[in-house]
């Protein structure tokens, strides 16, 4: 192969009370190409003044993963990304990045990886696999870590006509900074608490009541912690319910708020962003399907 195009949705993580655990991949897509050739980096569109345009990025982080794994020397490729997906939101732009380049490396290589050696890899560049597992899998996913370097990942259906309904703030944030705010222990009462709300949100979903949502959306593991440097978050949240949808969380890391919907979604919208504006809080709404595979090459030469 000369050159591979892959395709990898963006992906939101936690889902309320499944902190680093459970997943959901969007209908919106980030695009690369690697062709042979002298080492360059191009990328259009989201985060292209922001990403690096060397070896440091996921990308080639992700292709040389590849060729680690299979012992051989890292091919000299040129890089073009086009991106859609938010850089640093909480919608899974690194993973993204990850993910392309692993299946854009597997591919050129001529191994073609299966998904699971895919997230196997992605999960241990990452250190938790809530949002590779959807950007590989695609749909919704509940992934746990199995020994040091093993990873089990299980898909969960979700009703066809689910939305998802975003706002996407302006400011950047970086996962490093929002996961050392967390704290290492956590009492049994809020383990006990998330545990619950994540069982409930699995069955929900997958049985279709939407009813359970707003129970099954809470979180008491990273939410509060995070609310200090996304001090509009609950009221995103609670502007969502107002506006009718099932239940709403901070999407991964953050900063941007999901409020999952069926019906209502431009009524929800429409309070998500009227409570951000009242908030002083700058950014766009986006209303997207749920991407029920995940990514795939689309071109090869
Ligand atoms: N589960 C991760 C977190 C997602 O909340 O920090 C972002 O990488």
């Amino acid at each position: 192969m000369n050159s591979i195009t892959v395709r990898t949705p963006a992906t939101t993580a936690n889902l309320g009370p499944g902190f680093d655990s459970i997943g959901m991949a969007l209908d919106l897509w980030n695009e690369l190409t690697i062709t042979r050739g002298d080492f360059s980096i191009s990328t259009v569109g989201e985060g292209a003044d922001l990403v690096p345009q060397d070896t440091r990025n996921l990308i080639v982080t992700g292709v040389e993963a590849v060729f680690n794994h299979i012992g051989q020397s890292i091919p000299s490729l040129q890089y073009h990304c086009k991106n859609a997906i938010p850089f640093s939101r909480g919608l899974g732009s690194s993973s993204a990045a990850i993910v392309s380049g692993l299946l854009a490396g597997s591919a050129i290589s001529g191994l073609d990886l299966t998904k699971e050696e895919l997230t196997i890899l992605a999960a241990n560049i990452e250190g938790h696999s809530d949002n590779v597992a959807p950007a590989i899998y695609g749909g919704c996913t509940v992934g746990v870590r199995n020994g040091t370097k093993g990873w089990i990942v299980d898909q969960v259906s979700v009703p066809e006509d689910l939305f998802a309904v975003l706002f996407v703030p302006d400011i950047l944030s970086n996962t490093n900074e929002s996961r050392a705010v967390l704290p290492d222990q956590v009492s049994r009462p809020d383990a006990v608490y998330n545990i619950g709300r994540a069982a409930l949100l699995v069955n929900a979903l997958s049985t279709g009541r939407m009813e359970l949502l707003k129970y099954a959306t809470d979180d008491r593991l990273h939410q509060p912690h995070r609310t200090q440097a996304f001090k509009a978050m609950p009221h995103l949240i609670a502007a969502a319910l107002k506006g009718g949808a099932h239940g709403a969380f901070l999407s991964g890391s953050g900063p941007s708020v999901l409020a999952l919907a069926t019906g209502r979604e431009v009524t929800v919208s429409y309070e998500m962003a009227e409570t951000a504006r009242t908030h002083g809080l700058s950014g766009k709404p986006m209303i997207l399907s749920i991407a029920h595979c995940g990514a795939s090459v689309v071109a090869s030469s």
